[in-house]
């Protein structure tokens, strides 16, 4: 749910454009210069502390040496800290001296189950047990760039505590890419666990290295940004027969296949493309043993990515609908489950907030590309369905790198050119800076 934060903002903002002395803008140029100052004069040491992270990286649900890692330096600069919220991560509070409103910062601590072949010489070497199997383990995704980031946020944001007109919250945030079988976590469980709340924050900001784009450029949009997920399973369950015998049997293969193509339909027929992507995607369809046997059941899995919650709730119906009614013509019973496994909202990026931060995102990155939505994915969504949030894309390409030469993320030639952490650092850094001080009491 949204919060209507912002009817306050626009008259402070338009006075601010009508008169040259105002002390708001002032005040932000003062603190824009010193901030950058401060990030140029940190990025050395965020960069250690990403390499650290780089080489030691744990996965999902795992994150205790990192956590650790992450507490010492919080607990230094004299914060209050939160640990093993939603099992290893952590929350630190920071007062500013004077009254205002609760901004949230959020970095996510996770690695994948990948084997770097990048020739850095801080490259991984850890394994570790994932699905009962040793495997190598790596930040494939910067997820460790994230961490380092916040954690010079921290710092220069503790050093300033005197000028900020609010508070500030710190999230670091374990399983980003999904807890191990059985478990709870990431975001969701964070919000469960009641991170928003106490202090309650008022607005969430977050970003996500790429690996595809140019180092200083940052990416952003309002409304979704990434895409919510839906996995569903579809079981069709027939009447077993002699492959030589059809008539005799309920054909849960050739009513699978109808099922498929009727799913194609949903986006091209029913959603409204003009106004935004929707996928719908059978990724695996299990089913039979041999030639000459018509099977009793075929079950599928697929996935689907929407930009809105009401374009979520339509496919929903509409899968359900076409697979039950394709079975009933073919006397099949077909079960679908949806949402199946994974389950994510939509991340959004609430208008009005992310059109009143891009003047500093405009600041400070060399260029500000207003992206297309991303049909991937991002847990950051959980926090943005309850408060108002913005969260962007930080670029992390080497210039003279082609787009299409930058190896994707979670792939073992992933590759972040630590000079465009700096950004993020300022980017984070300004970001809670002007907020506090456009919503200051
Ligand atoms: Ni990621």
């Amino acid at each position: 749910m949204k919060k209507p934060l912002f009817y306050l903002l626009g008259a402070v903002a338009l006075t601010c454009l009508s008169y040259s002395n105002c002390s708001f803008a002032a005040n932000t140029d003062k603190t824009l210069a010193s901030i950058k100052q401060a990030s140029q004069s940190i990025e050395k040491k965020v960069i250690q502390w990403r390499r650290h992270l780089h080489q030691n990286p744990e996965l999902s649900n795992r994150e205790f040496k990192t956590a650790a890692y992450i507490e010492k330096h919080l607990r230094s600069l004299g914060l209050e800290v939160k640990t093993k919220v939603a099992h290893t991560g952590l929350i630190a509070i920071l007062k500013g001296a004077k009254p205002g409103p609760v901004v949230a910062l959020r970095a996510d601590m996770d690695a994948l189950p990948v084997k770097e072949r990048t020739p850095v010489d801080f490259a991984s070497k850890v394994t570790s047990e994932y699905n009962g199997k040793q495997v190598p383990v790596m930040h494939a995704c910067g997820h460790d760039t994230h961490m380092a980031i916040l954690m010079g946020v921290a710092e220069i944001l503790s050093a300033r505590k005197q000028e900020l007109a609010g508070t500030v919250k710190f999230i670091f945030q374990p399983a980003e890419e999904g807890s191990p079988a059985g478990e709870e976590g990431g975001a969701e469980l964070m919000v469960k666990q009641g991170v928003l709340k106490n202090p309650e924050v008022d607005a969430i900001f977050g970003l996500h290295i790429s690996a595809g784009t140019d180092v200083g450029t940052i990416g952003v949009k309002t409304e979704g940004i990434l895409a919510g997920v839906d996995d569903v399973k579809i079981i069709v369950k027939g009447k077993q027969a002699h492959g030589s015998t059809p008539w005799k049997s309920i054909d849960p293969i050739v009513t699978a296949a109808q099922i498929i193509n009727g799913l194609q339909t949903i986006v091209s027929r029913h959603m409204t493309l003009t106004e935004r992507p929707a996928v719908v995607t059978i990724g695996a369809i299990d089913g039979g043993v041999r030639s000459n046997i018509i099977p009793e059941r075929v079950e599928m899995l697929g996935t689907v990515r929407t930009f809105s919650q009401e374009d979520r709730m339509a496919i929903r119906e509409h899968i359900r609908n076409k697979a039950t009614l394709i079975g009933k013509s073919m006397s099949a019973e077909v079960e679908v489950k949806i949402p199946y496994s994974a389950s994510y909202p939509v991340t959004y990026n609430d208008i009005e907030l992310t059109n009143k931060m891009l003047p500093t995102l405009k600041s400070i990155a060399n260029k500000v590309k207003i992206i297309k939505p991303i049909t991937g994915a991002e847990d950051f969504s959980f926090y943005a369905q309850e408060v108002p949030g913005m969260f962007f894309f930080l670029g992390g390409k080497p210039l003279d790198v082609s787009e299409e030469d930058a190896a994707p993320h979670h792939t073992p030639d992933f590759y972040i050119d630590e000079s465009g952490m700096r950004f993020g650092i300022e980017a984070l850094a300004q970001l809670a800076v002007d907020y506090l001080n456009m919503h200051a009491k």
